[in-house]
């Protein structure tokens, strides 16, 4: 496997970084995870664009402009033959001997990736369970929640959480209990046919996914709105769903031990998964 890291292409197994990279000290970074399905990349400019956001709001400068980032995504895939897999680029604030941030230090970047055909079937026709959890999702008042930074340390939490209570996923609160997003997702649910996910006011990573499904339940002339709920809300729902680059529209059957609407995959979570491998095909 080729992997892209600070200037050169180098097989994976030897691609490194310094041991003074602040991302390895301090996780101060960023990162974008996009897919490619068939050889294309999946909203690479979305993807790329948010990349750019979140270092900018790091102050992380010198990145390499995006049409350059976007032929190295590119070259990953191509060196590497991907048909359908995972790219993940990381962009660092470099190196630095000590706390202090060097400004004279150039970011560094990697670009890696891995065959990826989706999530296994099963989970979209039996639905996947989850569990909120105690950690609390960082405020947005301590980190801007929009940032997809290196410090995944509260949702790791979330995800192990959920794994000691048997569950796939973890889903945070925020501070006054409202519920944020999954581990690495974000949550939908259904109620009385409406959609419903949390508006990012709430402190939540505004995913891509989570955009193109709220665009695709509007154009399909579906109720669907951003607006706060309750882990309470979320039990008693009719359907809740999950989504993420990985995921796509991922149903959910069980929140915290107990069956959701009545155990099976609901029929809006479906239909957004038609929908949404739909605009994989138009190619975004
Ligand atoms: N992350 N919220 C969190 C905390 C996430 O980590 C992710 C996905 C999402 C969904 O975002 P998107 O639809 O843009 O993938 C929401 C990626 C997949 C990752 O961690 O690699």
């Amino acid at each position: 496997m080729w992997a892209y890291v600070n200037g050169a292409f180098v097989p994976d197994r030897d691609a490194a970084v310094s041991v003074h990279d602040r991302g390895f000290r301090y996780g101060d970074g960023v990162f974008d995870t996009l897919r490619v399905y068939d050889g294309r990349p999946f909203l690479l400019g979305e993807h790329l664009g948010r990349l750019s956001v979140s270092s900018q709001a790091l102050g992380i400068g010198g990145l390499p402009p995006e049409d350059v980032l976007s032929a190295l995504v590119r070259e990953v895939i191509s060196r590497n033959g991907f048909g359908h897999a995972l790219i993940r680029t990381t962009v660092t604030r470099g190196g630095s001997d000590g706390w202090e941030p060097d400004p004279t230090a150039r970011p560094s970047v990697v670009v890696v990736g891995r065959p990826f055909s989706g999530y296994p079937a099963h989970l979209y026709r039996d639905g996947v369970s989850i569990a909120v959890v105690t950690t609390v999702r960082i405020p947005a008042s301590a980190l801007d929640s929009a940032i997809k930074s290196l410090n995944r340390l509260a949702h790791i939490q979330a995800k192990r959480e959920a794994m000691a209570r048997g569950a796939d996923e973890g889903v945070l609160c925020t501070e006054t209990g409202l519920v944020a997003e999954g581990s690495v997702s974000n949550v939908f649910c259904v109620d009385a046919g409406r959609i419903i996910t949390p508006p990012p006011s709430v402190g939540l990573l505004p995913g891509i996914t989570r955009g193109v499904v709220i665009d695709l339940a509007r154009r399909e002339g579906l109720a669907c709105d951003e607006a706060p709920f309750s882990p309470e809300d979320l039990q008693n729902a009719d359907e809740a769903f999950l989504t993420s680059t990985g995921m796509e529209v991922l149903p959910v059957t069980r929140v915290d031990g107990r069956p959701i609407g009545g155990g099976r995959p609901g029929p809006i979570a479906l239909a957004l998964r038609r929908l949404y491998q739909g605009r994989v095909r138009d190619g975004g």
